[in-house]
């Protein structure tokens, strides 16, 4: 499938409204939103190519015209410690009632939410090599608000705390919800006063972190990947607050940064300069429907029926790189700017592709990074003067730039792609690995510069001075945690899962996502996190409900010690990279490294730490960890 690029607009997702203000006592408010999720069709590739089935996000009363059920989806908009509820619904369901296939190939053999119980994993093989055959049941949602801080537990997507879709005809047999779905109810009952009931949960957000760029998905245990590809995500937004104080270096009054931006009730054709932008990638069948593979020969060409009697899962791929690259929801799209500075939030939120934006064929651009996942750096970064004009961005990361379009020439200039189509070990950008093909996934989008008189009032991004992130205590405890890869005893070169695990007296324990928790931080302290990287590739650590400093990464040892030991760190520690201070959410940790982290766990509760790597994270490369005393 062939599309012509550049002939669709940017779409700038509109903000999200609300369902109402609910009043607490003492006249504070808080906002309401009802969002569901739902199947509808979107014109994701150009015309005359066909429109997209695809999922999303959406005010469940909708009003207006089209786009307002969009993949992805409208940006909520928060202000900083004014709390936030949201009532998610699962309306995969027809208008007959009857509940939604899942659009993509579901891996019943991985451990996942499995609404029809049975076997899953390692033990469902030989069965499902009897009865190949893709899962047609209803689909399983949760939300996660990802970069949200100090969330109580019922509130944060919980990965086996999802819920099927209400009003369908669930066939017998079936469990409806997670099995943390009910204690969580109970919990956000007594704290909130609010009942969850079939098909949705109600989740608070406290907005209680520095203003930042976060954004919110699906997280169903074992399924993420192909529900997030379907398309429910978008982003959300804090500002206010000390963290979004930005002061003009020369007068030390407020700076005034590129704008506006999307809110509420905005009227039609306003000219944004502030504008997010979530990167993906894609693969379209010719009708237009999206293709993620069904079967492991897609990746290593280990082929069935269902790899007899192997330890392969026989659906899951490693990793999925799309041929195509989509931004905001279209496949290269193009934006009309002026002579002038805009910022960009950029999402990286694609499955697996690490992507280094490229500005180097806008002639005359200047590029300041600004922010990153918990808020503002500590002092902009020059891109172009300082970085070769690109930035390395892993799956699920967030940079906030200033680009300065003032001596740009007018006429169409593209944002390229120098990233790989592969797995990225880490190395020097641009030399140690090929390249995205120049032709397709190379290209991200095209600005089309207008020629615009007069001059730019924001401040120059070299005045600005950025509000700090207090810096965290001194750890209270440090541990050594380990990244892995498992291979088949079948087929030794194939991935079958990939884990995390930790260090007990030297030696790597591995843990499935089944095993008790091992990390259980107390309340209010702060620890250092190891990660050790045993595996060949880079992979991007989040952890749920706290933002962490980069402490540093050393190298490891990787010859020196046998099998299963942890590898000493040799050589001195490189500091984080200049466009990784201040607080983040999401590290990339290089192969054969150990990448330090910093954090303090403030809510009680039971959360999720993982790779961002889609299909790592939905194949055991996820954990829980618990803040606080165990729970009952
Ligand atoms: Cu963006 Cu745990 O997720
Ligand atoms: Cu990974």
């Amino acid at each position: 499938l062939v599309v012509d690029k550049y002939v669709t607009p940017l779409l700038v997702p509109p903000a999200m409204p609300r369902a109402g203000k609910i009043t607490l006592h003492g006249g504070r408010f808080i906002d309401y939103y009802e969002i569901a999720v739902r199947q509808f069709s979107q014109q994701i590739l150009p015309p005359p190519h066909p429109a997209t089935t695809v999922w999303g996000y959406g005010p469940k009363v909708a009003q207006g015209g089209p786009q307002i059920f969009h993949a992805p989806s409208l940006t909520i908009e928060a202000d900083h410690e004014r709390p936030v509820r949201i009532k998610w619904i699962n309306e995969l369901v027809d208008a007959g009632g009857n509940y939604l296939p899942h659009l993509l190939p579901v891996d019943q053999t991985l451990h996942w939410a499995n609404p029809p119980g049975g076997k899953a994993g390692r033990d469902m093989r030989p069965e499902f090599e009897e009865t190949p055959g893709r899962y047609t049941g209803p689909v399983p949602i949760v939300t996660h608000v990802h970069g949200a801080v100090s969330v109580g537990d019922e509130s944060d997507g919980y990965a086996e705390a999802w819920y099927l879709p209400a009003d369908a005809n669930i066939p017998a047999g079936y469990a409806t919800k997670g099995t943390w779905y009910d204690f969580f109810a109970a919990k956000a009952l007594a704290k909130f006063g609010v009942t969850w009931g079939p098909g949705f949960a109600i989740a608070q957000y406290p907005n209680a972190g520095r203003a930042s760029t976060q954004w919110y998905h699906d997280h169903t245990l074992g399924m993420t990947r192909a529900n997030v590809y379907a398309g429910p995500a978008g982003f959300y937004l804090v500002r206010g607050g000390q963290g979004d104080v930005v002061l003009d270096a020369r007068t030390h009054k407020p700076a005034v940064l590129p704008g506006p931006a999307p809110s509420r009730g905005d009227a039609p054709n306003i000219h944004y300069r502030e504008i997010p932008i979530a990167i993906q990638d894609r693969s379209f069948n010719s009708d237009g429907s999206l293709f993620y593979p069904d079967t492991r020969a897609f990746f290593d060409g280990i082929t069935g029926p269902f790899i007899p009697q192997s330890d392969v899962p026989p659906i899951w791929n490693p990793e999925f790189f799309g041929n195509m690259i989509m931004v905001n929801g279209n496949t290269w799209p193009f934006l009309a700017v002026k002579q002038r500075r805009y910022r960009f939030r950029f999402l990286n939120g694609c499955q697996a592709r690490f992507l280094i934006l490229d500005f180097n064929q806008i002639p005359g651009v200047e590029v300041w990074m600004i922010g990153n996942e918990g808020g503002f750096l500590d002092s902009p970064v020059n891109l172009t003067a300082t970085n070769g004009n690109r930035l390395l961005m892993a799956p699920a990361e967030r940079a906030d730039l200033i680009v300065d379009f003032g001596r740009v020439p007018k006429g169409r200039h593209i944002l390229a792609n120098v990233g790989p189509d592969a797995p990225f070990g880490g190395g020097v950008p641009g030399v140690d690995f090929d390249r995205a093909d120049p032709d397709s996934t190379g290209q991200i989008m095209a600005f089309d510069v207008m020629r615009t008189p007069g001059c730019d009032h924001s401040t120059p991004p070299r005045c600005l001075l950025l509000p700090p992130a207090p810096p965290l205590p001194r750890e209270d405890v440090t541990r050594s945690l380990v990244l892995s890869e498992v291979t088949s005893e079948d087929f030794p070169d194939a991935p079958v899962a990939v884990l995390l695990g930790r260090g007990v007296k030297g030696k790597v324990e591995l843990l499935p996502w089944e095993a008790d928790v091992t990390e259980n931080p107390r309340v209010d302290d702060t620890e250092v996190w190891e990660l050790h990287n045993l595996t060949a590739d880079a992979h991007p650590i989040h952890i749920h409900e706290t933002v962490f400093e980069v402490v540093n990464r050393q190298a490891l040892d990787i010859e020196a010690s046998p099998e299963g030991q942890l590898r000493s760190p040799v050589g001195a520690p490189r500091p984080p990279e200049r466009w990784e201070t201040g607080y983040k959410d999401t590290v990339i940790a290089y192969p054969g490294e150990v990448t330090r982290i910093r954090a303090r766990f403030a809510t009680a509760g039971q959360y999720v730490w993982h790779c961002h790597i889609l299909e790592h994270e939905d194949n055991e490369m996820m954990r829980p960890y618990r803040i606080g005393p165990v729970q009952p």
